[in-house]
């Protein structure tokens, strides 16, 4: 009976409990990107509320969705491979940001670490793989 219930996830769907972890903690990290996205001042909270918005895309992507993403291309699965590609460069331009916030914070530099334009860039390439990856759970799960 237990088991059962396990099987079913947590929201009664057919995806594995770690998949429903998955969905919930991206939506934890848009909850997170919105407030940051618009509280620039002062810097340094924004800059690490988008620190802590992409360690844990981060650690989710290594621990759950990179291993899954093995699974969906040897099942030739072109929507996620697109949604992990998104997703891929949203990472990378976050990681570029993140890092000269901490190199700078760290030496006491001035918090210049990307344009509003390609902040703004980052923040719609991280919304789509949240849009695209709850797609694939309704598609697969529902
Ligand atoms: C900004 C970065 C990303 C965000 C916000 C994001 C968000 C999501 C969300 C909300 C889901 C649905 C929940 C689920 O099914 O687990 C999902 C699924 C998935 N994501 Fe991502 N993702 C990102 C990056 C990536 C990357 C870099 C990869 C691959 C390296 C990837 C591969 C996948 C795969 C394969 C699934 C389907 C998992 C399954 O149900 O089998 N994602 N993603």
């Amino acid at each position: 009976m237990f088991l059962e219930e396990f099987k079913m996830g947590l929201f009664g769907t057919t995806a594995p409990v770690f998949i429903d972890v998955n969905l919930i903690l991206q939506y934890v990290t848009l909850v997170i990107l919105i407030i940051g996205y618009f509280k620039t001042k002062p810097r340094k909270t924004h800059g690490y509320l988008m620190v802590l918005v992409l360690f844990i895309t981060a650690i989710t992507t290594i621990l759950i969705m990179a291993p899954r993403l093995l699974v969906a291309i040897a099942g030739g699965d072109i929507f996620a491979v697109l949604h992990a590609s998104i997703g891929s460069l949203a990472i990378i331009l976050g990681a570029v940001f993140a890092s000269r916030f901490i190199i700078a914070t760290t030496n006491k530099q001035p918090l210049v670490c990307g344009t509003k334009r390609m902040m703004r860039i980052a923040f719609v390439l991280w919304v789509l793989p949240i849009l695209s990856g709850s797609a694939i759970y309704i598609l697969l799960y529902l």
